[in-house]
């Protein structure tokens, strides 16, 4: 539901310290939203209550922590959480905060374990979060422990394609529910093979002097910065020298759906003659997969889902608020490939600052020359020795500097391209489809959710 299609009286607007109104930050006319909102406490406070802990967020890979009592710990909004591996091979996600008085349960930030000792007064809990025991608890407390009321307060997991997603908001949809129309896609960059993904090590980290939704409002999915931002890779040649929309890569298929938005390249012009989907799809196999694991794609996906791989292949993207996706090629300086999947997440650390969390991905069953070729690739790329994100890391702390200035931060992100839902003919997939120039939609489609959740609160809030 839009938030101009809500009952005013249901929404739990918020008062900001100047007497401005939060939702006067939007405006659903003009298609702006204040430079504020990347700077104002107050706002990041209640995001972390409205938005980051009622949604789905992304903490890692299941091949992250394949044998029981493998743990990492990770972070919803500024929650840390620990995610651990279950004897009966499911996954829980516990808040990394000790019932008793607060200490953080877990310090180290991987490892095997069969329970958890805070460190504080030595309270222990399972894998899953139970409490277990304290130190002379007969002596201290006699028969007075609620035990079932101690435990690890636990968050709702879900995974797509291996990837884990936690929700503290009991209340909250199932993951499939809250990405909506998006999920169809992702299925397409997740879930493609028999084997499945597995990741190239620990993810990457690094702390950037940014608001989080510098990342995330490009993230759904402004591909018109290369113009400006990423020319150097016009320069370095990997765009070619024309000055057309097509050079630089703009022209695609954009899907937005459920504040997220995807590039899907468009194979039309690539892929010549009356082909199938299948003589297609093994002419051209997609990126990171072998010529043999195309047919695994029919074990997978839909003949729908399949349809679009093998002629619309889904690139790069984001779903609503913070997990980013990009499936490259990844050219080598020798000429050679390393296919990759990235994964991104965005970790909030107060109003002007992130963690960038990288994730470098292939498919299980790719040979192990493609898998080294893959990691050499994804740390030329993306992260923080990425050659494409170091441009984007410029962008987004000099948008949160903008955003200090008594006059700077009345300055609005402007969103004034549209497509509307203009699907190539005969387009299989659901959600908002834009055949063409990549335009704002998907940008938009993001600020529409943001503020969906901004707006609105639980009982209590
Ligand atoms: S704070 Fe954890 S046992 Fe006391
Ligand atoms: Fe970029």
């Amino acid at each position: 539901m839009a938030i101009d299609e809500l009952e005013v009286r249901a929404l739990r607007d918020v008062v900001l310290a100047d007497g401005t109104l939060l939702s006067e930050l939007i405006n659903h006319e003009s298609c702006e939203v204040d430079l504020r909102v990347l700077t104002d406490p107050q706002i990041y406070q209640l995001e972390l209550d409205r938005l980051f802990a009622r949604t789905w967020i992304m903490v890692g890979h299941e091949t992250e922590i394949p044998n029981p009592g493998d743990f990492v710990v990770r972070y919803i909004g500024e929650d840390a959480v620990i995610v651990a591996r279950q004897p009966d091979g499911g996954i829980a996600i516990s808040l990394n905060v000790c019932p008793h008085r607060g200490m953080q349960v877990c310090r180290a930030e991987v490892g095997n374990a069969t329970k958890f000792k805070c460190p504080y007064h030595a309270w222990v809990f399972g894998t899953d979060g139970r409490f277990l025991a304290a130190p002379f608890e007969q002596e201290m407390y006699g028969d007075a422990l609620d035990k079932p009321a101690l435990g690890l307060q636990q968050a709702r997991v879900g995974t797509i394609g291996g990837v884990i997603f936690g929700n503290f908001d009991q209340q909250a949809p199932s993951l499939r529910e809250f990405f909506g129309d998006f999920y169809w896609y992702l299925e397409c960059i997740l879930c493609r093979t028999d084997g499945g993904l597995e990741v190239l090590g620990a993810p990457q980290r690094a702390l950037i002097r940014s608001n989080w939704k510098g990342p995330a409002e490009q993230g759904s999915i402004d591909g018109y910065h290369a113009v400006g931002l990423h020319r150097s890779l016009r320069d370095l040649g990997f765009l070619g020298r024309e000055m057309t929309p097509q050079a630089w890569g703009l022209i695609s298929v954009d899907i937005s759906a459920n504040g997220g938005g995807l590039r899907c390249t468009d194979l039309r012009d690539v892929i010549r003659g009356d082909l199938t989907d299948k003589e297609k799809l093994e002419q051209a196999p997609p990126i990171g997969l072998t010529p043999e694991m195309v047919l695994q794609l029919g074990n997978n996906l839909s003949p729908e889902q399949v349809a679009v791989v093998a002629n619309y292949p889904p690139s790069v993207g984001q779903a609503f608020p913070s997990f980013e996706f990009l499936l490259t090629p990844g050219p080598l300086e020798d000429g050679r490939a390393g296919p990759f999947l990235a994964l991104h997440t965005w970790v909030p650390r107060g109003p002007e600052a992130f963690e960038i969390w990288t994730w470098n991905l292939v498919e299980r069953d790719v040979p192990e020359l493609t898998k080294e070729l893959a990691l050499r690739a994804a740390i030329r790329s993306f992260g923080s020795s990425g050659n494409i994100e170091m441009d984007d890391g410029e962008a987004w702390p000099s948008q949160t500097r903008s955003a200090r200035g008594a006059v700077g931060r009345k300055m609005t992100f402007k969103y004034r391209a549209f497509h509307g839902h203009n699907p190539p003919e005969g387009w299989p997939g659901p959600g908002q489809v834009h055949d063409g120039i990549t335009r704002d939609d998907g940008q938009w489609g993001w600020w529409k959710r943001y503020f969906e959740f901004m707006l609105t609160a639980e009982a209590g809030q």
